[in-house]
């Protein structure tokens, strides 16, 4: 076991983990914050997506161990004061999911990509969002939400 401190969601956390732990398993299972999820568990769908120090993430693919001193955000940590991120408000307006499995996921990575300056338009949204896959094909909704979030910036 080795001990890891990480900032996760603007809390230090304290742990001893297995150093085989992935980033993802240890939000899910270590510390409860089952808002990421794990889809393929091999960095192929996205729906792991976490921000590592602001940036975007697939915490599948990443030991938890690398992250010493890290601070990481999780879906659980976007909203403020009570109110959902704008790009939160901006998925609920379109109507950009249906199960919901990917939704977490698509929304950390669409944060990260209007941050990019990859949100201009739906081409290079589409891109910029290429990792993030969902099953249900609510491709259309959330791009036009991702524009719609940038545009109110
Ligand atoms: S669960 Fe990490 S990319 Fe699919
Ligand atoms: S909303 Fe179901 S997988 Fe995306």
């Amino acid at each position: 076991m080795i001990e890891l401190r990480l900032v996760v969601n603007g809390e230090e956390r304290r742990l001893e983990v297995d150093p085989r732990t992935t980033l993802c398993d240890l939000l899910r299972e270590r510390l409860a914050l089952t808002g990421t999820k794990k889809g393929c568990d091999r960095g192929e769908c996205g729906a792991c997506t976490v921000h590592v120090n602001g940036r975007r993430v697939l915490s599948c693919m990443t030991l938890a161990v690398m992250h010493e001193g890290d601070a990481v955000t999780t879906i659980e940590g976007i909203a403020r004061d009570g109110s959902l991120h704008p790009v939160q408000r901006a998925f609920v307006e379109h109507d950009a999911f249906q199960c919901g499995f990917c939704t977490s996921g698509q929304i950390m990575s669409a944060i990260a990509c209007i941050e990019e300056g990859r949100a201009s338009d739906p081409a290079t949204i589409r891109e910029a969002m290429s990792g993030n896959l969902c099953r249900c094909a609510a491709y259309a909704n959330i791009v036009a939400a991702i524009q719609a979030a940038a545009e109110s910036r």
